[in-house]
Order: structure tokens, then sequence, then C-alpha cells
């Protein structure tokens, strides 16, 4: 079964207008391959990139997004909106968002619900903890995460996981390969049992922490890792575009 590898950048709170040029930069670094290229800038950029990458193999998604289209919830951006700006993809259930927002498995339901109400790809995430590493726990927590996070609804088009340990990322600490390829083979169960096992072979699963050009290529090799989610290394061409390239062989 085939489906196109995904290099998705979220760019946190980061970056300017002048952030942009990134953009051409990257247009050029990226080799022609049957693989998904998206960034999620701050929502201010959101707009403008979309603008920007028309027409190029760059798709643009959005952070975050709030359950209701519309409303009294200042601060807040719907999935609709993000869809009005240009975007595809939102990612939804980072860490980040658990950690400084405390969301919870319930509102990530919701949100990914909300992102398919307005027809963009929800990329929802998950991820232990360092303490839940160090004890053992992390494929409980997985499966409390997804079984929470998850509607009933997943589809290989809708929906892309990420799973990212909150303690790989933004650190330069990597799982060892086998103990990536452990979760990921164990995340395809649970969707194949929850979806079934054609759903489950559709549904794409990035891997997310600390992913840079040095070691794409390796974690890209892992059965069950269909892409990732990179942060810090999504800033710039020069590091992004190698990383997307490392999935083109794979
Ligand atoms: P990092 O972040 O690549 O900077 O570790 C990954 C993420 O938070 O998505």
């Amino acid at each position: 079964m085939s489906k196109r590898k995904l290099a998705a950048g979220n760019w946190k709170m980061n970056g300017l207008a002048a952030a942009l040029s990134e953009i051409d930069a990257l247009s050029q670094s990226l080799q022609n391959a049957d693989r998904e290229v998206v960034l999620c800038p701050p929502a201010t950029l959101v707009q403008a990139m979309a603008a920007k990458t028309a027409g190029s193999p760059i798709e643009v998604g959005g952070q975050d997004c709030h359950a209701a289209a519309s409303g009294a919830h200042t601060g807040d951006i719907s999935a609709e909106m993000l869809a009005d700006a240009g975007a595809r993809y939102v990612i939804v259930g980072h860490s980040e968002r658990r950690a400084d927002h405390g969301e919870t498995d319930d509102e990530v339901r919701a949100k990914t619900e909300a992102a398919w109400r307005a027809g963009l790809v929800a990329i929802v995430c998950i991820g232990e903890t360092e303490a839940q590493y160090r004890a053992k726990e992390t494929l409980q927590v997985i499966d409390t995460q997804l079984a929470g996070s998850l509607p009933d609804s997943v589809t290989g088009a809708n929906t892309v996981i990420a799973y990212e340990p909150v303690w790989a990322i933004g650190t330069g600490l990597v799982p060892e390969m086998d103990e990536i390829g452990e979760v990921h083979g164990a995340i395809r169960q649970r969707l194949s049992d929850r979806f079934g096992a054609d759903t489950a072979a559709a549904v794409r699963i990035l891997y997310g922490g600390s992913v840079k050009p040095g070691n794409a290529t390796e974690i890209f090799a892992v059965p069950d890792v269909d892409g990732a989610l990179v942060g810090g290394a999504s800033l710039k061409a020069s590091d992004f575009g190698p990383i997307a390239n490392a999935l083109a062989g794979h």
C-alpha cells in the first residue's frame, strides 16, 4: 500500500514577515519527489505563506485551532479561519499546547473534529513525558492519548498522527531507533484495532523530536515512520530542505 510521506515543519512562536524569504530558499532546495512538504507558521503568517507557496509543492498549516467555528473566544482561531487563510493542515494537541494550556484528550478530539469540519487535515500529536518514559509507561500513555484524542471517523486522508516524545522536543535527544519502531508499530496496531487494517495502513505516522538533517535518514528508515514533524530545524531552509529531501528515497 502506498501513501505519500510527509515532512511537516512547526515554526512555533517564531517568524516575522521577513522569515518568509526562507520559502524561496526551501522551494529551490526541494528535489522533485513524491512526498508532501507542509509548513505551519504562526497564525499571523498563514495567509502570506499560503499566497507565497501557491503553485509550489509546499503546503501550509496552522499550529492549533479552537473547537468552535466562531464565537466569543478572544485570541483563539477557528479551523474555518485557517482554511479561509489558505491552510490545508492543522496541528492539534501538540505537547506545548497540552502543557502550556492544559489541553486534554477530549479537547484535542474536539479540535480534530473541527479541523475535519473545515476540510483540514489534522496532525494529532501524542507522546510521553520524560518521567513516563523512565517509568516505561510509553505504550500505556500512547494508548490513552490515541483513544481519547481521535474521533471515530479517522481516515488516511483526514488525519496524521505525530509521535513526539516530550523529552525529545527541542533537547537534541532522540530515542533509539528500535524504540521509535516499537512505538510506531504499536500506534499502527491500535489504529488497526479501532479503524481496521486498511485505514491503519493509510494513516501517516510521523516521528517528531529533535529531527535534524544529520539523523533524518536513519529515522526515516525505521519501519512505520511515514515522515517527520520538525520544530527548530524547520525554521531554516538549509535544514528543512535536506530533511524533506531525505524522505524522497523512502
Ligand atoms: P523540535 O520540535 O524538532 O525542535 O524538537 C519538534 C516539535 O515540537 O514538533
